[in-house]
């Protein structure tokens, strides 16, 4: 579906962000580890087009976004919640989700549209909150309305940057549901340095370490390959103290 080649990102302060990354993306939930700083936020913001990568080629449902006009027509495809994401305050979470698909320009009739809002913000249980100042949200309702906003323009793929950072334990499991259940209908990348977050749901992985995918494949294949470790935080943990190790040899 969407395929990733030879990636790399200098930022103009010529700090190699990523070096080199090959990445095909299909269905299910593929969750994204790596440690602070690793290029997480990077490569997805290189995913979603919202910045152009050193080198390397990027292909969305076979077509390359290189040409001319194909941008917006991929943009339509892809629902992303930034790592830092705000809604604008002064709008309720109905407003919003509205003012969000009016600057996608969905071609739904004012009345679809409004069902459509409502049926999201049922989704991830905003129902009652819907008329009230998306300002006046906690960090939890703010995320999960960042998750509807994602959704209003029934995008293809589900990109989510480090959406349980400073939630509380209940929030955190609600949020994961809530992504779980959004991977039955359509392709999710989930970015995150807790493997809890992904443990559970994920079909598929990958590691990013120092700018490098330094892993891709199964949680069970990731634990296979640390004998003396039982659970896919402690792989993971290995995993990148192994990769360091060996750098530094
Ligand atoms: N706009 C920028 N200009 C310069 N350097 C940047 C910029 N954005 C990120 N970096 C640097 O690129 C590297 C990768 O950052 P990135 O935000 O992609 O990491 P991350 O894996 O998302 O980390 P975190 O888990 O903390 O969110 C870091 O060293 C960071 O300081
Ligand atoms: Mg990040």
């Amino acid at each position: 579906m969407i395929e990733l080649r030879g990636i790399t990102k200098t930022w103009s302060d010529g700090h190699p962000a990523l070096r080199g990354i090959d990445l095909t993306l299909g269905e299910g939930l593929f969750g994204l580890l790596g440690p602070n700083g690793a290029g997480k936020t990077t490569l997805l913001s290189i995913l979603v087009l919202a910045v152009e990568p050193t080198s390397g080629e990027r292909r969305y449902f076979g077509v390359d976004p290189a040409r001319r006009g194909m941008r917006s027509a991929i943009r339509r495809e892809i629902g992303f919640l930034p790592q830092d994401f705000h809604p604008i305050g002064v709008l309720t979470g109905f407003e919003y989700l509205i003012h969000c698909a009016r600057m996608r320009e969905i071609r739904l009739t004012r009345h679809e549209l409004e069902r459509r809002a409502r049926m999201l913000l049922d989704a991830v249980d905003l129902q009652d909150a819907a008329n009230r100042p998306s300002g006046s949200y906690s960090g939890g309702m703010r995320r999960r309305l960042g998750i509807a906003q994602a959704l209003i323009h029934a995008p293809k793929l589900l990109v989510i940057d480090e959406p349980t950072a400073g939630l509380d334990p209940d929030e955190r499991i609600r949020f994961r549901n809530l992504i779980a259940e959004a991977a039955e209908e359509v392709a999710v990348l989930l970015s995150t340095h807790i493997c809890e977050d992904i443990e559970t749901t994920c079909d598929r992985l990958g590691i990013v370490q120092q700018g490098k995918l330094v892993f891709d494949g199964t949680p069970s294949a990731l634990i296979a390959e640390a004998p003396d470790e039982e659970t896919l935080e402690g792989a993971y943990a290995a995993h990148l103290a192994q990769r360091k190790a060996a750098a530094a040899a």
